[in-house]
């Protein structure tokens, strides 16, 4: 593994004043158009963001552009053959970018697990590099060569990498300062606390029958805040409780998830239809 040019809780980028660099390197570069949408677009204008998107088969040399190869050993598909990807990273690296090299990453399923930690670690770095294989993947004398990370976005395949690059550019442009206009709503995010968020309500008070909580309309700020904090515990309890091993709990946080435990232990006393008798025959 290459070093990193990043320090580990240091600033970002953007605090400093520089705009982060993303090259991508894919046989589908229209895959990333998405890329000048939406907050991603508004990071790009405000310069906080610049993104580079390049063909692999650039880097091809002969007639057909071709960027793979049948696998040794046999099997299905075809492998990207090493070539193109040392010479498209070789020019990419040696671009002039905002760091002496850049921080090469390959997406696959078979990397570690995408976080909330990994996308704020990686808005620490300078210069990102998104190595999108396509196929069975990519000559792995390649991932030898240059990745500093292999990671994975979810325990399922994609065809290429290349949704999996958006997922993650997405998640680390918004922790770039100024990329989004209220810094709140990051530390406010699903994760940021280790927690998941709880719902979220606006106008109008009632809808078909359904009221917001009161205590959203009360005003009182301290009272909001701890049903806050509530629901986040209780719908992390419920769905996500893995997570919970890394949160710290106030008492008040204990006796919310107590809570919790005794209303799932009380529903799962209780009988079900699929408890009740079959119906006989004859009321059928
Ligand atoms: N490429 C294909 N599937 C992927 C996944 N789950 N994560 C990252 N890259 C991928």
């Amino acid at each position: 593994m290459a070093e990193s040019a990043a320090t580990p809780g240091g600033p970002t980028m953007a605090e400093e004043g520089s705009a982060m660099r993303v090259d991508v390197v894919t046989i589908f570069p229209a895959y990333l158009e998405p890329l000048r949408l939406s907050l991603l677009g508004k990071a790009r204008d405000r310069g906080v963001l610049e993104v580079h998107t390049h063909d692999l088969r650039d880097w091809a040399t002969d007639r057909h552009r071709t960027v793979d190869d049948t696998p040794y050993g046999g099997g299905p598909g075809m492998v990207m053959r090493p070539e193109p990807w040392d010479a498209a990273l070789r020019e990419i690296s040696s671009s002039g970018g905002p760091a002496p090299r850049p921080r090469v990453i390959v997406p696959t399923p078979a990397g570690r697990p995408f976080t909330q930690a990994c996308a704020a670690e990686l808005a620490r770095e300078p210069w990102l590099v998104f190595c999108c294989g396509r196929y069975e993947g990519i000559d792995a004398r390649v991932i030898e060569a240059w990745a500093d990370d292999e990671i994975s976005i979810g325990d399922y395949v994609l065809s290429g990498g290349e949704v999996a690059t958006l997922v993650m550019v997405e998640a680390i442009a918004r922790l770039l300062p100024g990329a989004v206009g209220n810094t709140q709503s990051i530390t406010d995010d699903s994760f940021a606390h280790g927690l998941l968020e709880g719902p979220v309500y606006t106008r109008p008070p009632e809808w078909a029958g359904r009221r917001v909580p009161d205590v959203l309309l009360s005003g009182d700020h301290g009272a909001i805040a701890r049903w806050r904090r509530d629901q986040a515990l209780r719908r992390t309890a419920q769905r996500r409780p893995d997570l919970l091993a890394d949160v710290e709990l106030s008492e008040a946080d204990r006796r919310v998830l107590a809570e919790v435990a005794r209303e799932a232990a009380a529903s799962a006393a209780e009988p079900t239809d699929a408890d009740a008798a079959p119906a006989s025959a004859d009321a059928r």
